[in-house]
C-alpha cells in the first residue's frame, strides 16, 4: 500500500522556486511543469475515487472491477510504464505534460476514455500530482525530453523519403506491412504477456496518441514502452534513424491516413448506382471505382452468447451496382490476418482457435414500412432476416457463399435458397468481396431491390484468426442501401429542356406580339 503524502510537493516548491525564472526562460515546456508541481494531490486522489478506480482500482494497480474485460488492461500505475511519452528512449518517466494530455484526450482504441469534457484543467493536473505517487515520480526528474532538431515540412519529396525509410531493411514494414496496414505476418506480445497487433497506420482514429507527423516522430524517437514498437533513436538499434530521417518517414505515416474509406455522420446510405451493361467482377473496373464508397463502424457484438469484448476489425466500407438482371455489392474491410485453418503459418499467428474469415450482408426477408425493421441482431421471429454470407476457406475447402434465414440471435439459422454468388480477394491486409444477386432468382425473401426504395441492410464480419466464429464477431447497426435512378442527370436535363420550352414559347408569343403590332401598324 503506497502512502499518500500531500506535503511532498509543498515541500520541494520553496527549493525549486529560484531555479524556476531561469528555467522557464530557456524552455516553453516548463510553465506546464511549473503549473502541474502544483497539482493538488488532495483533489486529485478525491478525483481520481470519483472517476477512475473503477478501471485502474482503487491501488493504482489497474485491478479495478472490469479489468479483466479490457483489452489492453487498464494500466497498473505502480509498474510505472507509460507508453505515450516524450522523454528520450533511455529515460522512463514522463513528462507531466504527457500524463496530462492522456488523460485529457484518452487513449483511442482501448477503454481510456479522455476527460477533457468532464474535468476541469485543474482536476485533470491535480491528477498528475496524484497519480506520479503511485509509481513514486513524485520523487524523481523526468530526463530530458526528445531532441525535435529542426522540423522538416510535409512535402511530396519527403513522404517520398519516408517510404523508403520504412521499408529499407523492412524497417517499419517488418511489423507494419508494405502498406502500413498492420498485417505483417507476427505474433507480437505486450510486457505482460498481453496479444498487441502493429497499428494500422493508414487507421489515424486507432492510434493511442495521434497521427500528427510530431507525435508520430515522438513515437519513432522513444517506441512504445510496454509493447514491441521499438526506438528508432537508439544507437543500439540496428535500424536507427537520425532525426531528419524521422521526420520524413513521420511525414510518410502521416501520409497513409485514408481519405476516402472513413466513417462519416451523414453516410448512412449505400447508394446503388445503376448500369445499363454489365457489372463487372473486377473492383478495379471504372464502375466499380466510380460507385460511391460508404463507410460504417463494426461494433463487437455483446447482446447474445458468447460476447465479444476483443474485436480486431473496426470498419466496413460498401459500395453497389445494379443493372436490369441484377444487384451486387461490394465490400471492403482491413484485416490483418488472412486466416486460413489448416496453414501452418496462419495457425501460428492465429489465437488459441483459428476459423475462416468471413462476411455477411442482412436484409430483412419482407419489405418494411416505416421504423417496423427487425431486431438488428439476426432479426426477431415476426421479422426474420436474410444472411447472405461469405466464407474465405480452408486448405482443403474452397470459399464459399450461401443464404441464411434467421428470426433471432438465440436460434440457429435456417439454410434459404441459393441465391447468391461471392468472390473474395485478400490483398496486403484488405479482403475486398464482391456479393451478386439475379433480380428474378427464386429466393425466399420477399424483398424487392426496386428504384428510389430505401432497402435497411445491415453488416457482420468475423475474424477467424481472432477466434471469432458464430456469435462472436463485429457488426453493425442497420443502415440503407437506395438503388438509384437510371441517371442522376435526369433531373438537371429536365430542368434545362423546361427551361428551353418557356423560352421557345416566350420567343413565339413575342413574334405573334410583334406581328400583330406589324399588322395593326
Ligand atoms: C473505462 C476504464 C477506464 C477509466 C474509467 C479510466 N481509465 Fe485510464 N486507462 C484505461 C486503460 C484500458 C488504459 C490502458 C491503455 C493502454 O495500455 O493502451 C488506461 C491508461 C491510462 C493512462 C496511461 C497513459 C499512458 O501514456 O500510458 C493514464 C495516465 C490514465 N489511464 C489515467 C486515467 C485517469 C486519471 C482516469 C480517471 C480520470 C482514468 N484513467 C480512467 C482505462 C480507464
Ligand atoms: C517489432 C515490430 C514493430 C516495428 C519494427 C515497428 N513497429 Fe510501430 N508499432 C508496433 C506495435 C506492436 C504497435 C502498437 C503498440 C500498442 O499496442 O499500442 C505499434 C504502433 C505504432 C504507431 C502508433 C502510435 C499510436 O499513437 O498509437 C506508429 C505511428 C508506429 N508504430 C510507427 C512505426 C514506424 C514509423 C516504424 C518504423 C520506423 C515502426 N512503427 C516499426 C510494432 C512495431
Amino acid at each position: 500500500m503506497i502512502t499518500l503524502t500531500p506535503l511532498k510537493f509543498s515541500r520541494k516548491l520553496p527549493l525549486l522556486l529560484p531555479l524556476f525564472g531561469a528555467i522557464v526562460l530557456c524552455l516553453s515546456v516548463v510553465p506546464h511543469v511549473a503549473f502541474a508541481a502544483e497539482g493538488d494531490v488532495e483533489n486529485g486522489e478525491a478525483v481520481y475515487l470519483k472517476r477512475c478506480v473503477g478501471c485502474h482500482g482503487i491501488d493504482g494497480d489497474g485491478l479495478g472491477p472490469g479489468y479483466d474485460r479490457l483489452v489492453p488492461p487498464p494500466r497498473d500505475f505502480t509498474s510505472g510504464m507509460f507508453k505515450i511519452m516524450s522523454t528520450a528512449f533511455d529515460g522512463y518517466v514522463p513528462q507531466d505534460q504527457d500524463i496530462y494530455e492522456m488523460i485529457r484526450l484518452g487513449m483511442p482504441g482501448t477503454a481510456m476514455p479522455g476527460w477533457a469534457d468532464v474535468l476541469s484543467e485543474q482536476d485533470m493536473w491535480d491528477l498528475v500530482a496524484y497519480l506520479k505517487m503511485f509509481p513514486g515520480y513524485d520523487e524523481e526528474t523526468p530526463g530530458p525530453v526528445v531532441d525535435y532538431g529542426e522540423q522538416v515540412a510535409i512535402s511530396a519529396e519527403s513522404i517520398e523519403i519516408g517510404k523508403t525509410l520504412f521499408l529499407e531493411d523492412d524497417r517499419c514494414s517488418e511489423c507494419h506491412g508494405d502498406e502500413g496496414k498492420g498485417d505483417a505476418i507476427k505474433r507480437l506480445l505486450g510486457d505482460n504477456g498481453e496479444r498487441t497487433w502493429p497499428r494500422n497506420l493508414t487507421k489515424p482514429w486507432t492510434f493511442l496518441h495521434s497521427n500528427d507527423p510530431k507525435d508520430v516522430f515522438t513515437r519513432i524517437s522513444v517506441g512504445i514502452p510496454g509493447t514491441q514498437m521499438p526506438s528508432f533513436a537508439d544507437p543500439a538499434s540496428k535500424l536507427q534513424l537520425s532525426i531528419e530521417e524521422r521526420w520524413h518517414v513521420a511525414n510518410y505515416v502521416n501520409s497513409l491516413a485514408k481519405t476516402v474509406e472513413v466513417v462519416s455522420a451523414e453516410n448512412t446510405v449505400v447508394k446503388s448506382h445503376r448500369l445499363d451493361g454489365e457489372i463487372a467482377d473486377d473492383p478495379e473496373d471504372a464502375a466499380w471505382q466510380e460507385a460511391t464508397p460508404t463507410t460504417f463502424f463494426l461494433v463487437p457484438q455483446l447482446i447474445a452468447k458468447t460476447r465479444h469484448f476483443t474485436p480486431s476489425n473496426d470498419t466496413i466500407t460498401a459500395r453497389s451496382l445494379y443493372n436490369d438482371d441484377e444487384i451486387a455489392v461490394l465490400l471492403k474491410w482491413d484485416d490483418r490476418t488472412l486466416s486460413l485453418p489448416g496453414d501452418e503459418d496462419a495457425e501460428k499467428i492465429a489465437d488459441s482457435s483459428i476459423y475462416e474469415d468471413q462476411v455477411a450482408i442482412q436484409l430483412p426477408v419482407n419489405p418494411t414500412k416505416g421504423a417496423a425493421k427487425p431486431y438488428f441482431v439476426l432479426g426477431d421471429k415476426e421479422r426474420p432476416v436474410s444472411l447472405w454470407r461469405w466464407r474465405s476457406g480452408t486448405t482443403t475447402e474452397p470459399q464459399s457463399a450461401s443464404v441464411e434465414i434467421a428470426t433471432g440471435p438465440q436460434t440457429p439459422v435456417e439454410p434459404s435458397n441459393q441465391t447468391v454468388q461471392a468472390n473474395g480477394r485478400y490483398e496486403s491486409g484488405t479482403w475486398t468481396v464482391l456479393f451478386r444477386q439475379k433480380l428474378n432468382a427464386d429466393h425466399d425473401s420477399a424483398l424487392t431491390f426496386a428504384e428510389g426504395e430505401f432497402i435497411p441492410m445491415a453488416f457482420a464480419v468475423w475474424d477467424g484468426s481472432n477466434s471469432e466464429t458464430e456469435t462472436k464477431h463485429t457488426l453493425t447497426t442497420w443502415y440503407w442501401m437506395l438503388p438509384e435512378s437510371s441517371s442522376t442527370a435526369l433531373p438537371f436535363i429536365g430542368a434545362i429542356l423546361a427551361l428551353l420550352i418557356v423560352i421557345g414559347l416566350e420567343m413565339l408569343w413575342l413574334r405573334a406580339g410583334a406581328r400583330k403590332r406589324e399588322a395593326e401598324a
